[in-house]
């Protein structure tokens, strides 16, 4: 029964995404039902991040806004989650006043035991790190979601330590599920209707190889395409040095595997990708990139690039836009480098005009657009395969992902949702596409 309300703010990735799915799942048997008001909430919960220093302004800014909710007379609970929370701990309810909880990444099964804690006024910060196997146990599923599309965590944490990240420091070491775990959840969504499994990690490539006994990535993927039930595979982030000749080989024969990749390459310069510890080179990322492409025809690229790394000069940054024109990313993800306290990066001589990083990311920006459009304007009059999820923007459509993991839109009866449906492409927007039904 739901007596109570919670609010649920979510920033950053989809780990993040996919723990606040938990925190939903694990409160609902405390009575919590979810709620997109925070005023009316009786719990509030922001799920924060810490990848770039901006990110973390914003949590501090969205806190101050949402204390006004909490006045005299209303018990709200108010908890910070996710990687601010693990990078600055106990110092949150010290600087805070008004916060109850603070929960690190490591720590969501003892979120119902604090949550009951704090209705009784008990405050409370749990943000270390379970780097063990007792974690693989630790893996709360989410349950009661109707979804057609879910993610299945297969790894969490990172070693990869790129100079500038602070993911390894606020997730911790990188360990693997267990792969029966992986396939039983797998299984079991099928049995509740879901079509398409995201497996989730923030290497996700590197499934396995640090467990004996345990599946690589490629193998995983192939199991997972055994189960039937699921018709589409999708997988999130894999890093380009651990892009293996088997992995690849996946594209190429297992049909389930959508025809889209996020491959982030973070720049196109050897110097910058030296100095960033990515341990790939910008000709072995391409090399890997022609492979995909020649296995899969059709494969689409997404991508990560970052702008204004310590050092990087107007040639490393025209070589990030050659290295683009040779990629052609449907869409990519660009950020101005952002020191983080504790990196290795951080400790780099910072010395590049804002100005001028400013105007790397507006030229790169401006070049990504005209990818998106090169790229998608030719499925006008092409015809696609769209998973249906739901309802679409305007009244009469539905909507749902293609193989290449965009977004259609066409007009469509809301019984279809659930099914595959062929539908000709008729517009191509910046974010979307537009079809009607074949
Ligand atoms: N695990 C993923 C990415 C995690 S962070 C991977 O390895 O690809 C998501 C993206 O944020 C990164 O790919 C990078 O492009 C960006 N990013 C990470 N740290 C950053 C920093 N200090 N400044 C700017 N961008 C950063
Ligand atoms: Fe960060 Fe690198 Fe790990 Fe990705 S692989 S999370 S960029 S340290
Ligand atoms: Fe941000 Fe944490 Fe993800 S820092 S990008 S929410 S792992």
């Amino acid at each position: 029964m739901f007596t109570k309300l919670l609010y649920i703010e979510t920033f950053g990735c989809q780990m993040n995404v996919n723990d606040s799915e938990r925190i939903v799942s694990m409160l609902a048997d405390l009575g919590y039902a979810p709620t997109n008001e925070a005023a009316v909430a009786d719990m509030i919960l922001l799920n924060t991040c810490s990848v770039r220093g901006g990110a973390e302004e914003k949590v501090y800014n969205r806190l101050a806004n949402l204390r006004i909710y909490k006045r005299d007379g209303k018990q709200q609970i108010i908890a910070v989650g996710g990687c601010v929370a693990q990078q600055e701990g106990e110092e949150l309810l010290r600087k805070l006043p008004y916060l109850d909880l603070v929960i690190g990444t490591h720590n969501l099964h003892l979120l119902p035991d604090m949550v009951r804690g704090a209705e009784r006024g008990e405050r409370r910060s749990e943000t270390s790190f379970i780097d063990n196997d007792q974690r693989l146990d630790l893996f709360p599923s989410i349950k009661g979601e109707s979804r057609l599309s879910r993610f299945v965590t297969v790894m969490q944490g990172c070693d990869n330590f790129c100079s500038y990240c602070i993911v390894p420091f606020v997730r911790g070491r990188e360990i693997s599920r267990r792969s029966a775990d992986i396939l039983t959840e797998v299984a079991q969504l099928a049995y509740e209707g879901v079509r398409e499994v995201i497996l989730l990690g923030q290497n996700v490539n590197s499934y396995g190889l640090k467990t004996v006994g345990e599946p690589t990535f490629p193998e995983l993927i192939r199991q997972v395409a055994e189960i039937s039930g699921i018709d589409r595979i999708r997988f999130t982030t894999s890093h380009p040095k651990d892009m293996s000749d088997e992995l690849i080989a996946c594209f190429g024969d297992v049909p389930k595997l959508a025809g889209q990749i996020h491959l982030p390459a973070q720049s196109g310069s050897d110097a910058v990708l030296k100095l960033m510890g990515r341990g790939y080179t910008r000709d072995s990322y391409l090399d890997k990139v022609a492979k995909l492409k020649s296995v899969r025809p059709g494969i689409v690229f997404t991508g990560d690039i970052i702008v204004g790394f310590p050092g990087e000069t107007d040639d490393d940054f025209e070589a990030t836009l050659s290295l683009m024109e040779e990629v052609r990313y449907i869409d990519l993800f660009s950020f101005v480098y952002s020191p983080r306290p504790g990196t290795k990066a951080a400790e780099l001589h910072d010395d590049l005009p804002k100005k001028v990083k400013m105007a790397r990311l507006d030229r790169l920006m401006e070049l990504q657009r005209r990818h998106t459009r090169d790229i998608c304007q030719p499925y006008i009059g092409s015809v696609v395969n769209v998973l249906v999820e739901g309802e679409g923007k305007l009244p009469g459509q539905i909507s749902g992902k293609a193989d290449i993991g965009r977004i259609v839109n066409f007009s469509g009866d809301s019984a279809l949702i659930g099914s595959f449906v062929d539908v000709r492409i008729t517009k191509a927007y910046p974010n979307s596409l537009l079809g009607e039904r074949v």
